[in-house]
């Protein structure tokens, strides 16, 4: 039998292949060549189907005679260049079909393959996790991280459009950024340096020179919590405003969000039924919820908080079942927040600040920022801080430092929203956590 594996790739060019989208009955007659993975292969014995996939779809091909039996001994996901003429096609799913007459194997997969990439058989997170790029073979998975990929782009355009300056900031540093431990500390050369938790003091630092500015990127902490919202290395969407309050902030993200969604729901709408995502924003506002409400509301379901303790998880729960979508909440305890986060003049004991919620699920904490710089060195030492760890930090805060804003939006997080995912994992291509560093 004669075998199908080729020579080289180069033999035949891929170049001029068509995608299986682009094939319609206007090429009927015509001999074109396609590329793809295997995805299913209907024996018939004098006739045998195969469907194709591609990244834009499937093809089907029709195939009789030796080709049909050269084709038994290749394993689904294998990777074939077809080269055959359109024709009408009496399958449902398809507009037309291509009666193959020439097949060269590209790729051989071997089999079994360690998950089933159409999904029909299930496997586990972990074994996904574990074959992540064959993963990507499943329609709906792809589907997610084509999404991921759409929506960054919405997130540019849309602070572009705002005057927001893109920057990219070390993730290398010396010292903390948020305070707390959840560092992940290393050697560097012979000195101690860290990964950064967030870009927040260089964000800070360059509205002094930039006004606006945003940077996406990937930030590490080493929380050491098994949560199906938690990574140690997450994408956060930063941004950081001279001249403006943290309301001003709060309407840019509700904008942000709310056009982001409503976007997709527009031009994705195909990909948003595929996630069963039913979330469709016609309000133009998101609520804003004082964090002393928010205890009122949950004293009223029998969760009794006091004043300046956190909002615990099982607290989080109620209050989504209350406010099940967007939600924000404003005014948080001063004690609670960081120390660059400024107080409310008169009530010192608040904050200017504020996370957005999905109902349980925190997506984005932000505020207006202490920005004088001997107030600021008093805030770093009220929260057991060493104002010397920051002295590059404090002393920018003595060149014009403009009054600022700014938040940071787990991207994840949103994505995990968008597209309707229970465990942050599903949105991440190789998620990092306490338990997993492959692949
Ligand atoms: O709430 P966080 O810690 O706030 C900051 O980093 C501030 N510097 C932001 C600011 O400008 N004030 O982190 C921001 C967001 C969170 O709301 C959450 O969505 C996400 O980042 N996030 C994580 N996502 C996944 N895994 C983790 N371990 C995360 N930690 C934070
Ligand atoms: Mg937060």
């Amino acid at each position: 039998m004669k075998s199908l594996e080729s020579e080289s790739i180069q033999n035949e060019n891929t170049m001029s292949r068509i995608f299986a989208s682009s094939i319609s009955k206007d090429h009927i007659g015509q001999n074109l060549t396609l590329i793809g993975w295997i995805e299913d292969f209907r024996d018939m014995g004098k006739i045998g189907f195969i469907s194709v996939r591609d990244m834009t779809g499937n093809f089907q091909g029709v195939l009789t005679g030796e080709l049909l039996s050269t084709l038994r001994d290749v394993p689904r996901q294998s990777v074939i260049l077809v080269k055959g003429t359109i024709q009408e096609t009496k399958a449902e799913n398809f507009q037309v079909e291509v009666k193959v007459e020439k097949i060269e194997l590209l790729s051989k997969a071997t089999n079994p393959l360690p998950i089933d990439p159409t999904g029909r058989v299930k496997s586990s997170m972990d074994k996904r996790l574990d074959s992540r790029a064959l993963d990507l073979r499943n329609y709906k998975i792809s589907n997610i991280f084509k999404t991921r990929s759409y929506v960054l782009n919405l997130i540019r355009k849309f602070l572009y459009s705002r005057m927001f300056v893109e920057v990219n900031t070390p993730k290398i540093i010396g010292s903390a950024t948020e305070g707390g431990a959840d560092l992940f500390g290393f050697e560097y050369f012979s000195k101690k340096a860290y990964l950064a938790q967030s870009p927040q003091l260089y964000k800070e630092q360059l509205t002094l020179g930039l006004e606006r500015v945003f940077e996406i990127s990937s930030y590490f902490r080493a929380e050491p919590s098994h949560t199906v919202r938690h990574l140690s290395e997450f994408v956060s969407v930063d941004l950081e405003a001279a001249f403006l309050d943290y309301g001003d902030i709060m309407d840019i993200v509700q904008e942000l969000v709310i056009s982001t969604i409503n976007d997709l729901f527009v031009h994705r709408n195909k990909e948003m039924t595929l996630f069963e995502n039913k979330q469709e924003i016609l309000i133009d506002k998101i609520p804003r919820i004082t964090y002393q409400k928010c205890l009122e509301d949950l004293k009223s379901l029998g969760e009794k908080i006091e004043f300046g303790e956190d909002l615990s998880d099982p607290a989080l729960k109620k209050l989504g079942e209350i406010y099940p979508s967007f939600y924000f909440i404003t005014d948080w305890p001063t004690k609670l927040k960081p120390f660059y986060i400024l107080e409310h003049e008169k009530k010192p004991e608040l904050s200017r600040s504020f996370d957005l919620q999905y109902g349980y699920l925190e997506i984005v904490s932000g505020g207006t920022r202490e920005h004088h710089s001997e107030r600021l060195r008093n805030k770093l030492l009220e929260k057991g801080l060493d104002p010397k760890s920051f002295s590059d930090h404090l002393q920018t805060f003595e060149w014009g430092m403009p009054p600022h804003s700014g938040c940071g939006l787990g991207f994840d997080r949103l994505m995990m929203m968008i597209t309707n995912s229970t465990n942050i994992r599903e949105v991440v291509l190789y998620p990092r956590d306490t338990e997993r560093l492959s692949p």
